[in-house]
């Protein structure tokens, strides 16, 4: 039926939003508004069907982060493509690419003392195997009763039931309740909105570490697998939890036995200065979930690692302990080249360094928009931050969509050639770590020319 269409962009067009279900959103809404059409990207820019340019502040979905396009990744796909796709991992077949990414991982997370690596298809996997290694775990050390979990409000950690159910925000788990029982929510440092309106970061820190000591002794330490949490929420609106509340995490976790899951999905490889999130708060994690800047993007692929002391249970002699998980794209070889040459890249060029230099410059130039009436506060750490819409600042109440400022907002920048992302209330911001001043510049012009035109609305 295309090849009759002798215009392809025009068809693209046309059936834009008719056939397709995207995420999170009403597909009513997609029908009246159809998305924007990417067709191709080079470095920190795209370009849609007629050839418009954009800068890209949120590095596709906080992924891209050496940029598109780069002839480095697509080389080792290609040689890779020439040689073998993909070929199963499951129980005695491997491939090159997996085993030396495998490798690779267990040296850049040394300091951290991980051990092993679970290979899956993206984040929502990443995170389901982490709870279900968490549960096997303690099964393994015959305490099968530790199988709930806690996690913080606000925090996203995917799609999958697992995840859902671990979700800190009701609007990705209404929909598709009743989920996994067991699971239990506990206050999270948001410094800028929380239940005993503490403005001073610290002693927030340490309220809500009270609050999770009181929720344990609730539930019983001797129910609880682990606990689930990034190491600043990145979908709840760029949370970023005060230094101390980290260490005091793991300290409490550490004299309760239970186990610390880093959802490092957006925070591994880089984006807040550091290769993973923990190690910017000087915490080593049981288990990482990653994806995302893995591989940035150029082949779905996520990864599961763990450390010492989780995966010495496995190691117990004479005790049957199978691993009765695992995807058809467990170890892919295409997306493991992908990562492997992502990886290089990412040491080579210091991206976790970038990030923490431009993203400095990049969290003090944005300071400039707390002069705008309905921005309630901008916040954040490395290259990802986030910028709270608020209808007056006083009562900080929420402007959500759909609001025509958001619409003014989000329009206006992609006239002026610059996709930003709003979600909720929060304008968030997470440009790739290749990121240069100059960029930084260009994104502040932008988003000045978008916020004086919805400040006029
Ligand atoms: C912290 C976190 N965990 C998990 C996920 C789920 O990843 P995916 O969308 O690749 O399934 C995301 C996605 O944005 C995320 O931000």
């Amino acid at each position: 039926m295309l090849a009759r269409m002798s215009n392809l962009s025009f068809d693209v067009r046309s059936a834009n939003a008719q056939h397709m279900y995207h995420p999170m959103i009403d597909p009513k809404a997609v029908q009246a508004s159809p998305p924007l059409i990417i067709d191709r990207g080079e470095g920190v820019y795209v370009y849609d069907i007629d050839g418009k340019r954009y800068l890209d502040t949120v590095a596709s979905l906080w992924n891209v982060n050496v940029g598109h396009n780069r002839p480095e990744v697509i080389a080792a796909m290609k040689a890779q493509l020439d040689k073998l796709a993909y070929y199963s991992t499951f129980q005695n077949t491997s491939n090159p690419p997996a085993i030396e990414l495998s490798a690779r991982l267990m040296q850049m997370f040394a300091p951290e003392r991980m051990n092993k690596v679970f290979f899956s298809s993206g984040g929502s996997d990443a995170v389901e195997t982490a709870l279900k290694l968490a549960r096997q775990y303690w099964k393994l050390q015959r305490q099968p009763d530790r199988h709930q979990f806690i996690s913080l409000k606000w925090g996203y950690h995917g799609v999958h039931f697992g995840g859902a159910s671990i979700n800190g925000n009701p609007m990705f788990r209404s929909a598709y309740e009743p989920l996994l029982p067991g699971c239990h929510l506990a206050e999270t440092p948001y410094t800028y909105r929380n239940p005993w309106n503490q403005t001073d970061p610290a002693q927030l820190a340490q309220l809500c570490l009270d609050q999770l000591a009181q929720l344990i002794e609730q539930v019983g330490a001797h129910h609880i697998a682990a606990l689930v949490a990034e190491p600043v929420q990145g979908a709840g609106g760029v949370i970023v939890p005060h230094e101390s509340y980290w260490l005091g995490l793991r300290q409490l976790l550490d004299a309760h036995g239970i186990l610390l899951i880093s959802d490092e999905i957006v925070t591994g490889f880089g984006r807040i200065g550091t290769l993973c999130g923990a190690r910017a708060w000087g915490v080593a994690p049981d288990i990482m979930a990653m994806a995302k800047g893995i591989n940035s993007g150029y082949v779905p692929l996520g990864a599961t690692l763990i450390n010492d002391r989780v995966a010495s249970a496995w190691n117990q002699p004479g005790v049957p302990a199978a691993l009765m998980h695992g995807y058809t794209y467990s170890g892919h070889a295409l997306a493991c080249a992908a990562a492997n040459a992502n990886l290089d890249l990412v040491t080579r060029e210091d991206l976790p360094g970038n990030a923490s230099r431009t993203g400095a410059y990049m969290q003090e130039q944005l300071q400039a928009l707390m002069a705008y009436a309905h921005v309630g506060e901008v916040r954040g750490k490395g290259m990802m931050a986030a910028i709270e819409l608020v209808s007056d600042k006083a009562s900080k109440t929420m402007l959500l969509p759909p609001s025509a400022y958001i619409q003014t907002l989000v329009g206006t920048a992609r006239q002026a050639g610059a996709i930003i992302r709003v979600q909720g209330n929060r304008l968030i911001l997470s440009p790739p770590l290749v990121f240069s001043r100059a960029h930084v510049d260009e994104m502040l012009r932008v988003l000045h020319i978008a916020f004086q035109a919805a400040e006029k609305v």
